[in-house]
């Protein structure tokens, strides 16, 4: 039984011995994983103190399995009517204008009607879909928006005159990081439910006051494509993670297809 003891610690001591050797060697590889949307809400793997991640990868799909500090990177939500009463500090999101590449550019370039001399951008004086060629690579299906069944376009989401924003009811401007507000105006009953908590994903503290992260509708929803796919739903279905280990002693999982209550 020593014996067996001692040749366990020896391998247990090799192994660790190797691995170290084995990390020491080869650079530590960018590991990035994806909160919500794959494309659109990516972390980068990092420590927040010696040996505790900020968030937990599957090594499957890629997507986020916990986080270590449900707050990094998060700001308060702002403004939003009937969550007056919590707290400043207790409702925090993730900005999105941080994810998005194009809109500082957006916003000071082309379309204030500056851009190129010779040909200077007008600013949309209609709703109304027209030919943009300069902006089919950044928005697949313009000209059939999959978004609304035709019956909405840019200029319903997006502000005239102030691009690096969005527009609510009164043509005013809507900040990124407030996707709700946008959303809301069409999809009340999801906002509803959002602000609810019946909708989307909270995480965070435990106790109803506590203090917590709200994902917002654009972390979860393409804007742009949220009726592409086959099911026309605009999420395409993710592969299951493999089932949790078997605790110690079981064999196999049979005993999960017995009904527990005869009928
Ligand atoms: C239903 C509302 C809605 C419609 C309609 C819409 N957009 Fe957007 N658009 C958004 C939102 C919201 C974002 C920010 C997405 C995010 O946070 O990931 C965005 C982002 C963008 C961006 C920035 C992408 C980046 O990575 O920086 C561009 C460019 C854009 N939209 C162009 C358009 C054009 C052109 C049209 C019309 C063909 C259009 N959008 C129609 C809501 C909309
Ligand atoms: C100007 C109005 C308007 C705005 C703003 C708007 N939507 Fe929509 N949305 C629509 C319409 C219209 C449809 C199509 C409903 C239908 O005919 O099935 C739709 C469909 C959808 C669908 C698919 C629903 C389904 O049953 O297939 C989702 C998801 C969605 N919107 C999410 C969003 C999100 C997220 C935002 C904010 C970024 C947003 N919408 C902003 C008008 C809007
Ligand atoms: C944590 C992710 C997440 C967040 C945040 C989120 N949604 Fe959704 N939403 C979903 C999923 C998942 C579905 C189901 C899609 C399906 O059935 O194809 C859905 C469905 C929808 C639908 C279609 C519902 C229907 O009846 O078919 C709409 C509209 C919608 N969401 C709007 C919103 C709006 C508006 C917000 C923000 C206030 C929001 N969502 C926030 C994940 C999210």
């Amino acid at each position: 039984m020593k014996k067996l003891i001692l040749k366990a610690l020896l391998l247990t001591y090799f192994c660790t011995a190797a691995s170290v050797a084995l990390a020491q060697q080869a650079p530590q590889a960018e590991v990035s994983c994806f909160e919500s949307r794959k494309g659109a809400s990516e972390v980068v793997k990092r420590d927040l103190q010696p040996g505790w991640p900020n968030v937990k990868c599957s090594p499957l799909t890629g997507a986020v399995l916990w986080w270590g500090d449900p707050f990094d990177g998060t700001v308060p939500m702002g403004d939003m009517p009937l969550l007056e009463n919590i707290p400043s500090g207790k409702a925090v999101v993730k900005p999105r204008s941080e994810k998005l590449a194009l809109m500082p550019l957006c916003g000071v370039a082309c379309h204030n009607g500056v851009g190129p001399k010779a040909n200077p951008p007008k600013l949309p004086t209609s709703k109304k879909p027209t030919p943009i060629p300069t902006m089919a690579a950044m928005v697949p299906d313009l000209q059939n928006l999959q978004h609304g069944r035709d019956r909405i376009w840019c200029m319903d989401c997006h502000h005239t005159t102030q691009r690096n924003k969005l527009v609510d009811n009164f043509g005013d401007p809507i900040s990124f990081d407030q996707p709700q507000l946008l959303c809301g105006k069409c999809h009340g009953d999801k906002m509803r439910d959002w602000r609810d908590g019946i909708h989307g994903k909270r995480i965070g503290e435990w106790a109803s006051t506590g203090k917590k992260r709200w994902f917002t509708c654009t972390e979860c929803h393409n804007p742009h494509n949220v009726q592409d796919g086959i099911r026309n739903r605009g999420f395409v279905q993710i592969a299951p993670e493999t089932p949790p280990q078997l605790p110690k002693g079981m064999k196999d999982a049979k005993h999960e297809l017995v009904h527990g209550v005869a009928h």
